[in-house]
């Protein structure tokens, strides 16, 4: 999915190699469980409690400590540590998993300033670990409105071979795939094929 990581790179201003130094360390060696508990407790309390009813409305439906420990266990797993998120709730696949949530330029925007103020309040994170769990987090909330973006065009294209605003940014849609460079994404399984 490279053209794809590229537009997310380009949206966030987040290199890709900076996006994925998370890699680089073991952050959850370094920091411990205990501090991504701290972090997505302290997330999700500014977000439940955002005086943004229509960003706080986005997490309706989710109940605040199952939204807590599905974040905390999806770091834990992704920085490094063992398999928490996937021995519970399966494959992380966040594009999927996003998909019934309006996940906009906007509600990203507010859920990164609220994730730099929950990293900044939480002792024990260090100013490196800060700056690589920004870095990701900017890229993938990129990549998720980039999605959100391209699967919205989903009920307008599939089936038929249709032009629409994506297409001319993104790349061609076309019988419920997008086409871009040499790679073809699966509006339906959102899979990603070289063609
Ligand atoms: C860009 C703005 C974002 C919005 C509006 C958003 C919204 C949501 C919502 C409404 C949920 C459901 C809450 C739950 O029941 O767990 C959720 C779940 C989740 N999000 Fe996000 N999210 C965003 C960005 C991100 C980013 C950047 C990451 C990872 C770096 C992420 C990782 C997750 C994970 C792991 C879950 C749990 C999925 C599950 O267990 O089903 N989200 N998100």
């Amino acid at each position: 999915m490279q053209w794809l990581q590229q537009k997310a790179s380009e949206w966030s201003g987040v290199k890709q190699s900076d996006a994925f130094a998370i890699d680089e360390t073991n952050l959850f060696e370094k920091l411990g469980l205990q501090t991504f508990i701290n972090l997505s407790t302290d997330f999700y309390n500014r977000v439940y409690d955002d005086e943004e009813e229509w960003f706080r409305s986005i997490f309706a439906n989710s109940k605040k400590e199952d939204a807590i420990r599905n974040q905390y266990e999806f770091f834990a797993q992704r920085m490094g540590g063992p398999p928490l998120f996937s021995q519970r709730r399966g494959h992380p696949a966040l594009i999927g998993r996003h998909r019934p949530f309006p996940v906009t330029h906007q509600a990203a925007e507010r859920w990164l300033s609220h994730m730099q103020l929950a990293l900044d309040s939480v002792t024990d994170i260090d100013t490196d670990s800060k700056t690589k769990m920004m870095n990701f987090f900017r890229h993938i909330a990129s990549f998720c409105v980039l999605m959100n973006e391209i699967i919205g065009q989903q009920d307008l294209c599939y089936g038929q071979s249709k032009m629409s605003k994506s297409s001319t940014t993104l790349g061609r849609i076309h019988w419920g795939h997008i086409v871009g460079g040499d790679q073809r994404v699966d509006f339906r399984t959102v899979k990603t094929v070289h063609i």
